[in-house]
Parts: structure tokens; sequence; C-alpha cells
């Protein structure tokens, strides 16, 4: 029997389906908090099969155990934490979970656009503070939606979804992808392609939705900063060091944009010094697919993938190709 260590919170019926199949070694991260890395490789020893969130996978760890190996199945869609050169050159399987999760991350992404536009989390603060005396006109004014632009930086599944709920809120959606889509997509969505500065030039919103590549780190910096508006929000939903934090910081500090939101950062869970003492930034610890059913479905389907590949079949969700 193939032994698989799952460093992932489960749902029941996962841990059922993989221990009916494999010897499972299980560390509930969410109990735990993360694994020193000694000891998250420790337990990856004589495995044939690892599931795993956040946990970071390089190429001296994949070199460690490629001859035992075989799946590395990850519990998010993001795989920036894990070396997909070394695992390929290793022959080793990476999977992910692309889909399940689309829905509630452009909810949240949304959400977090409403958040800082409207300053709902500044205003429930000063209302628990025992500050609000009354309707008054002048208090917590915030951004409109009708009419302005929303500059999605990082146009797949999900950034797809976030331009459809965003039209149903009136607002004219640009977009900047790696690769441009067909213009049959873009009038479905309705969205016109831009280069990045043009699209941080005219959007009043700005969501980063990118993987994280050595293309895409502080693909945010002071420059780019610069080039926004000064009643501009930036809403990043996709990895923390695609922003350059501390740039960030001190154009929220300066005025030069209007707010953020942030659901990721730079050193997670590590927060930049000054980020919790602004007053115009949203701060939201990577929940952005935290639903109960996206959870429960991240986890089945990282699961099937790894079931999938340790059953000698094709993983339903691979991110590199692997010769068997
Ligand atoms: C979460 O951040 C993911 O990549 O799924």
């Amino acid at each position: 029997m193939d032994s698989v260590f799952v460093c992932s919170w489960a749902p029941d019926d996962v841990l059922q389906a993989l221990n009916s199949r494999f010897d499972v070694e299980h560390v509930n991260v969410f109990d735990t908090g993360p694994l020193p890395r000694e000891e998250f490789d420790g337990r990856l020893a004589g495995k044939a099969g690892a599931m795993l969130l956040a946990a970071k996978v390089d190429a001296d760890m994949l070199e460690a155990h490629a001859s035992t190996l075989k799946v590395v199945a990850n519990v998010a869609v993001g795989v920036d934490n894990i070396d997909v050169e070394a695992a390929t050159r290793l022959g080793i399987q990476v999977t992910n979970t692309p889909g399940v999760l689309t829905d509630a991350v452009a909810d949240m992404s949304m959400g977090l656009l409403l958040a800082a536009g409207r300053r709902i989390v500044e205003s429930d603060r000063y209302t628990r503070e025992g500050k609000f005396q009354g309707l008054s006109f002048p208090l917590f004014w915030g951004a409109d939606l009708r009419g302005e632009t929303l500059g999605i930086i990082g146009m797949g599944r999900i950034g797809q979804e976030v331009a459809r709920r965003a039209r149903g809120f009136g607002l004219r959606v640009v977009y900047n992808n790696r690769n441009r889509l067909a213009s049959d997509r873009e009038e479905d969505l309705g969205a016109t392609y831009l280069s990045i500065d043009q699209l941080l030039g005219e959007s009043r919103y700005v969501i980063l939705l990118t993987p994280l590549t050595d293309e895409t780190r502080h693909l945010i910096d002071a420059d780019r900063l610069a080039m926004m508006r000064k009643d501009a929000f930036l809403i990043n939903v996709s990895r923390g060091p695609v922003v350059h934090e501390q740039a960030l910081i001190d154009a929220l500090r300066g005025g030069r944009i209007a707010g953020a939101a942030l659901d990721v950062y730079a050193s997670e869970p590590r927060l930049t010094e000054g980020l919790v003492e602004l007053d115009n930034v949203v701060l939201t610890p990577h929940i952005a697919s935290g639903t109960v059913d996206t959870r429960h479905n991240m986890a089945r389907c990282a699961a099937s993938n790894l079931i999938a590949v340790l059953n000698g079949e094709t993983a339903p969700n691979p991110v590199n190709l692997v010769s068997s």
C-alpha cells in the first residue's frame, strides 16, 4: 500500500477515501500551524504522494524524495509554493484545484472592492467604538461603482468571473493578461484589453488576480503605484509578492492612492510594519476561497488528483507535464 502525507485540513469523506486506499499520515495544519521545514521534509520521507496547503516544497526537498514521491497535490490553485520546474525534471506530478474556487474568489474580490470603496470596515470600527451620533451627511463618503472603470490584471477563470459581476454593478471593465483573450470572449465579457500602464492610469479600481511568477513579482512597485489615479483603490487577491508592500504602504500613507484591500501579503503571515496603522486599507487573512463548500471541494479536488496519479491515471488537474 502506498503511503501519503496529508498536510492540510480535510473533511471526513476525504480522509475516509484516502484511508481506504493508502497508509495516511495526516497533519491538520489548521491545528498545528505551518510545520517547520525539517518536520515537513521528514514526514515526506517514503511517501508516494503529498496533499498540502501552502507548505513550501523546494527543489532540494523534491530531489531528496524523488525516488518515492510521485505526486504533490496542492490544495490551492496557485502553485508558487512548489518548485514546479524541479518537479517536472524529477518526473513528479504537481496538481492544483482550479474551477472549484472560482466563484468564491470572484465574490470576495467584489467584496473587498466594495469594502475599500465604501469604507465598510472603517465605519464598522467607528460604530463599535460608540462614535455614531445619528445620521449625518458628511460621514464616511466613499466611491461609486456605476460608471467607474475596473482594471483586472490577470484575466483567467477568476478574472473573467469578476468581470461578469462587475458589469452587474455598472462598472466599465478593462483588463490585462499575459495572453489577450479571443475577441468573442472579450465581447461576451464586455472587457477591453489595455497595457498594464494604461490600465493603471484609467482605473478607479484595480484588482490583481495574476499568479505569482518571476514576471509578476513586484509587478506593482513604486513606479506603477505612481501611475495610478489618486482616487484609485488597489485590491490584491493574488499573491502578496505581486505588490511591493513597502511601496504600497508609502503610497497609502502619502495619499497617492485612495485605498487598498489585501487578502494576501508579501511575507505571510507577517505583515509589513505600518500596514495595520493605516485606515485606508482593508486587511483579510488569505480567505478569498474560504467558504464552507469551496474549502470542502478544494480538499476533494486535491484528493481526487492524488488518487488518480497513484492509480496510474491522468490527473484531472495537472500543473506540469511529466512522462510516465
Ligand atoms: C489560494 O490562495 C489559492 O491559490 O487557491
